[in-house]
């Protein structure tokens, strides 16, 4: 595994896109020199090395997936309004808003250019299955911020949410590797579908980690889902557990115009006297677990499947 990081690490900086205007590029070199975990290409190479060892033939679709995920980001940040990316300013705060949206534009051609890096034959799938993807998550980031502003959303709409704008990427990645490694069908379908149940159980982890995370290692302001208003699976769950006066903390809460500081002191303490973070941690491990349940379904050998099953495990206790 860490040889796979390495190579994806070295083939992401040796890629030559930048030209003239550094204003462009610069934001572009930037985010994705500040490392970050690399899970998505890591899950395509492994999903593909199950098949091919060919490696280096997929480096540029590798690269091309993770060059996509930090667009979403730039972007991402700036409608979340997040001062702090892997441990950084984020680009709109080093820079401007101007620049984050250009320069993440250009990446969404970057990824583009080396996601269709493939022979003609595997590009009308390829294509389909980005086209899927990455309209699933714009539609996902759409409602996450539609969320914002209701006080109604449920669980499964949360859970649809989140499967729109982090699983169908992780799973798109996974059934890149097996399309592109000529597997079968049905391994397609059920890699498929154990990234979206990883990218459920991923998703919960990060909120969780953005309430009750340690900024130094997860590299991003903690309590920033709690300031906008964020309808995560632990405040709609606060939401029902909540007695009256709790409701009404949380409404007051959700208004507040003071000091930030003051509100993530106060949701959190609602979700501690809730027993929240337990709740979300027990709803990570049943996530995780039906994740397996897809990955068993896989018709490799289990000695084939290790490199997975280490890097899940890894995710789910992850504070990254
Ligand atoms: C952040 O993704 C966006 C989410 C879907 C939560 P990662 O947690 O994979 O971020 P990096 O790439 O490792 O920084
Ligand atoms: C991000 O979800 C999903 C995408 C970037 C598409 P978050 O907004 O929770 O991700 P972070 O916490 O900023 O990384
Ligand atoms: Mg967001
Ligand atoms: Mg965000
Ligand atoms: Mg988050």
């Amino acid at each position: 595994m860490e040889e796979l990081m390495q190579t994806i690490e070295k083939h992401l900086a040796q890629l030559d896109y930048s030209h003239d205007p550094d204003g462009l590029y610069e934001p572009v070199r930037y985010v994705l020199s500040l490392g970050g975990k690399r899970i998505r290409p890591a899950l395509f190479m492994m999903a593909y090395e199950m098949y091919s060892d060919k490696t280096a033939a997929v480096l540029d679709v590798a690269a091309g997936i993770e060059i996509f995920h930090n667009f979403t980001l730039l972007h991402d940040d700036v409608m979340d309004n997040a001062d702090i990316r892997r441990g950084m300013p984020t680009v709109h705060r080093k820079w401007n808003e101007n620049t984050a949206i250009l320069s993440g534009d250009c990446m969404l051609v970057l990824a583009y250019r080396y996601l269709t890096r493939v022979p003609s034959v595997y590009l009308p799938k390829v294509l389909e299955i980005i086209d899927r993807a990455f309209t699933g998550i714009m539609e996902g980031q759409q409602m996450d911020m539609d969320f914002e502003s209701r006080d109604d959303v449920t669980v499964p709409e949360y859970m649809r949410m989140i499967e729109l704008k982090t699983s169908v990427l992780l799973a798109a990645a996974l059934e890149l590797g097996a399309v592109l490694g000529d597997s079968s069908e049905d391994d397609q379908h059920n890699l498929y579908d154990f990234g979206l149940n990883m990218g459920l159980a991923f998703q919960l982890q990060d909120d969780l980690l953005d309430v009750y995370g340690n900024p130094d290692v997860f590299g991003k302001n903690i309590g920033g889902d709690i300031l906008c208003n964020k309808k995560t699976f632990m405040y709609i769950s606060a939401r029902r557990l909540a007695d009256r006066s709790l409701s009404e903390e949380l409404e007051h809460w959700a208004v507040w115009k003071g000091e930030p500081e003051q509100k993530i002191k106060g949701v959190t303490a609602v979700y501690d006297r809730l027993g929240i973070r337990e709740l979300c941690r027990q709803t990570i491990d049943g996530l995780f677990n039906a994740s397996l349940d897809a990955l068993a379904k896989v018709s490799v050998s289990d000695a084939g499947k290790v490199g997975l099953h280490r890097l899940v495990s890894g995710l789910m206790n992850r504070r990254m």
